[in-house]
């Protein structure tokens, strides 16, 4: 299995594909799932696929979400198996998200007559671009699953490691743009115009006391303004300044609160310069929260397998796996990949020995009847 499961990971190593993109990705997944006798569901999206796996026992339908796309990334791991495209990369690990979820496939396909209910394989495309999940939620593959797992190659942990807590994993991801305008002229002149950099400097200020002054300072979260753009020379005030940036928050009320007091100080502060501003609010996912059940349950399973737990550590990144838990109870989890540079950045690697006690992790975790005694069973079975 470990062979089979290296030979697989290091072919999507090689060939990362971006979001939307993955069409080779999707045409050899469904290469292997087939080879393995699995059933390929209908499916309506160009990039991505779903299969299930139905078991001969009764028991919930649960999914597996793996995302599948890559980064425009230049990499720099000098790996023998590193990506075969320029400027291309699997930095974030969705290779080892596709490989993980195909071994978990295969070994619950060889185990049929003993799977408890039924377990859909969704190879999702398009998780870096936030929208991925809604796509594959507009979809009915996920209409009758009452379960739902996420994984996660996570570098800060070694290899043997699984992060899991239950609650909030990760944040709600939005976006700001803020347009301040006021009325531009020559730059001796600034009393005959308004100018809107001080208004925008004013506003950026004035946007870090939401996070000290409005939420909860129990609560994570953050606003970041990342882009600030105005103005094209030297003699000239710009009618306009355009500042953008993102607000992350764990509780749905913060977030909303963010959103209210963003507009209104951005608002209302231009106007004491007297600009004016207008702002735009681009909702993204919101957070990962994990239900405490399925994190308790996987935790056990974890400790079973002779896998170390360690609380997983909270981020105010984001997964779209989220929307999904808008509909159905989930659970995210952290495989500890080894330590070394983090996801995003063009050293990322995966430890390879990872790979077929991941897969049987995640196959034990799906194994399971509702009852635990049925996981001790088919825990036996895989080592
Ligand atoms: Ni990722």
């Amino acid at each position: 299995m470990q062979e089979r499961l290296k030979e697989i990971f290091e072919w999507f190593h090689k060939n990362p594909e971006l979001s939307y993109e993955e069409y080779r990705t999707t045409e050899r997944i469904r290469k292997l799932l087939t080879e393995a006798g699995i059933e390929i569901l209908p499916f309506p999206l160009e990039t991505g696929l779903a299969a299930v796996i139905r078991g001969e026992k009764e028991g919930p339908v649960q999914a597996l979400r793996c995302d599948i796309d890559a980064l425009p990334i230049q990499e720099e791991t000098g790996l023998p198996y590193a990506s075969e495209t320029p400027g291309r990369m699997h930095a974030c690990g969705h290779d080892f998200h596709i490989t993980a979820g195909l071994g978990a496939a295969f070994l619950l396909q060889e185990r049929k007559q003993e799977l408890a209910g039924t377990v859909k394989l969704l190879f999702q495309p398009g998780e870096e671009s936030s929208l991925g999940a809604l796509k594959m939620l507009e979809t009915d593959v996920c209409d009758d699953v009452e379960r739902i797992w996420g994984l996660h190659a996570d570098p800060t942990n070694e290899a043997g490691v699984i992060g899991l807590r239950e609650g909030y994993v990760s944040a709600a991801v939005d976006r700001f743009v803020i347009a301040i305008r006021g009325v531009g002229c020559h730059g001796a002149h600034p009393d005959d115009g308004i100018d809107p950099i001080p208004a925008a400097c004013a506003v950026v200020q004035a946007l870090q006391t939401i996070v000290t002054r409005n939420v909860n300072a129990f609560h994570p979260a953050l606003i970041s303004v990342t882009r600030i753009q105005a103005g094209n020379t030297w003699n000239v005030i710009p009618e306009e300044a355009v500042l953008e940036g993102t607000v992350r928050t764990m509780d749905r009320k913060d977030r909303s609160l963010m959103q209210e007091r963003l507009t209104e100080i951005a608002e209302k502060t231009a106007r004491a310069y007297g600009a004016q501003a207008q702002t735009e609010w681009i909702p993204g996912p919101p957070a990962v929260i994990n239900d405490s059940e399925m994190a308790e349950y996987a935790a056990d399973i974890a400790r079973r397998r002779g896998f170390t737990v360690v609380p997983e550590e909270q981020s105010l990144g984001g997964d779209d796996f989220s929307f999904y838990e808008e509909k159905i109870p989930g659970c995210y989890i952290k495989i500890g990949t080894g330590k070394g540079q983090l996801i995003h950045q063009p050293g990322f690697m995966v430890e390879e020995s990872v790979l077929e006690p991941a897969a049987a992790y995640l196959a034990a975790v799906l194994m399971g009847s509702e009852g635990r005694s049925g996981i001790e069973t088919s825990d036996r079975k895989y080592e």
